[in-house]
């Protein structure tokens, strides 16, 4: 049987170069970069190549950037991190919207005497800069904005926030595990202090992930150990991981987003023609690569299970919260009852998606929606 796997969001195919650059990493050049020897330098300068390119990205120095498991990691470093330096300013500002690992570390950070300000969002998933204005106060360490969601793939306007977190002289992070090499991230045009980056959804390998932090920021580090990237991230260095992390940037490219640009509304366009379905996250300013809609009356879980039979891969909630029952709490968060956010289902998408593949789930989907609606007892 074919596979169309259209979950994207969740984790991405390893791009064949990104193999073959990491392959001499795990059995030719396997040094430890900590050791002196040739062999340690020659993993050592991989190392240092690769901050470079990632740093290089995002227009942050190499020194700025450090190397971790992912995007889970980083955001725990960013929150704990600098929450342990700050005895003096305990309030942090967050949305309804972020990944679990976001919330998760907020909330227990809350047990910990963290204040946490979660801003609503609008029904688009936007969030209104006016509201992290009033939210901040003297006490406010830092405002943590998900830069392009994972769910509905709301991109929020960073400039604009960043500014203001400028002018009240607080810090600005954003997680940007799903818009890096999909939408420019420039630390100095939009203000940012602190950027969660990871690999695996951009075609690199799972488990590597980088922290940019601002020259100056003072951390506290969750592991303590020898002494690896500044003392902030100890532990022997995944170069394998790494290396393979800088080349899926490396060929990233702006073609490439334009295709699945277009493969998007031509998905988006075929499943709003299906009668009763609304597209969840905004028309414009979203995501390139993500559709997400609700079908009244059925539930996602019955459409994911008949789309797997036919060899067709989506998410019915993020892929990464699918363990639990509970409504989506992003599609809560822009006004959908937990009947709605049930009956949702993500489809994301990537280069390799194909037009023939669309064209195929555009041919499916509707029959499977019908025939699920004419048993539906939810009518
Ligand atoms: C927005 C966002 N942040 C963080 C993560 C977690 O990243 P990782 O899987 O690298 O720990 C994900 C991945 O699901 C994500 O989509």
């Amino acid at each position: 049987m074919r596979h169309i796997y259209l979950d994207n969001a969740a984790s991405t195919k390893v791009d064949e170069n990104v193999l073959k650059s990491m392959l001499p990493y795990f059995t030719e050049k396997y040094g430890n970069a900590s050791s002196q020897h040739f062999a340690g330098q020659e993993a050592k300068n991989a190392l240092e190549k690769s901050r470079r390119i990632i740093a290089k990205s995002i227009k942050a120095h190499t020194h700025e950037i450090i190397f971790t498991s992912g995007g889970t990691e980083s955001n725990n470093l960013v929150l704990k991190g600098l929450f342990f330096n700050n005895p003096e300013r305990n309030h942090i500002i967050t949305t309804k919207i972020e990944h679990d690992c976001v919330l998760n570390t907020c909330r227990w950070l809350e047990t910990q005497g963290a204040k946490v300000t979660y801003l609503n969002v609008d029904k688009e998933g936007f969030v209104n800069p006016k509201d992290v204005e009033k939210a901040i106060t003297d006490k406010t360490l830092i405002v943590s904005i998900i830069h392009a969601n994972n769910e509905i793939g709301t991109i929020q306007n960073l400039e604009e926030i960043g500014k203001i977190c400028k002018q009240k002289n607080v810090l600005f992070h954003t997680d940007a595990c799903q818009s890096f090499t999909k939408v420019p991230i420039n630390i100095k045009k939009q203000h940012l202090d602190l950027v969660t980056l990871n690999s695996h959804k951009i075609h690199g390998p799972k488990g590597v992930g980088a922290l940019y932090i601002k020259d100056g920021i003072k951390i506290t580090p969750l592991t303590h150990g020898g002494g690896h990237e500044r003392n902030l991230r100890n532990g022997t260095e995944n170069i394998p991981g790494v290396v393979g992390f800088a080349k899926s940037v490396e060929v990233a490219n702006s073609k490439d987003v334009e295709k699945i640009t277009e493969l998007r509304d031509k998905l988006i366009k075929g499943l709003l023609k299906i009668p009763n379905v609304q597209l969840n996250g905004p028309e414009k300013r979203r995501l390139c690569n993500n559709v997400n809609v609700s079908f009244n009356n059925i539930e996602g879980e019955s459409i994911g299970g008949y789309l797997e039979n036919s060899g067709i891969y989506v998410s019915t909630g993020s892929a990464c919260m699918s363990h639990s029952l509970e409504p989506s709490h992003v599609l809560k968060a822009i006004g959908l009852s937990p009947v709605q956010s049930n009956s949702s289902l993500r489809l994301s998408l990537s280069k390799y998606t194909t037009e023939e593949e669309i064209n195929y789930v555009l041919q499916i989907l509707p029959k499977i929606v019908e025939k699920l609606r004419r048993i539906s007892p939810l009518k």
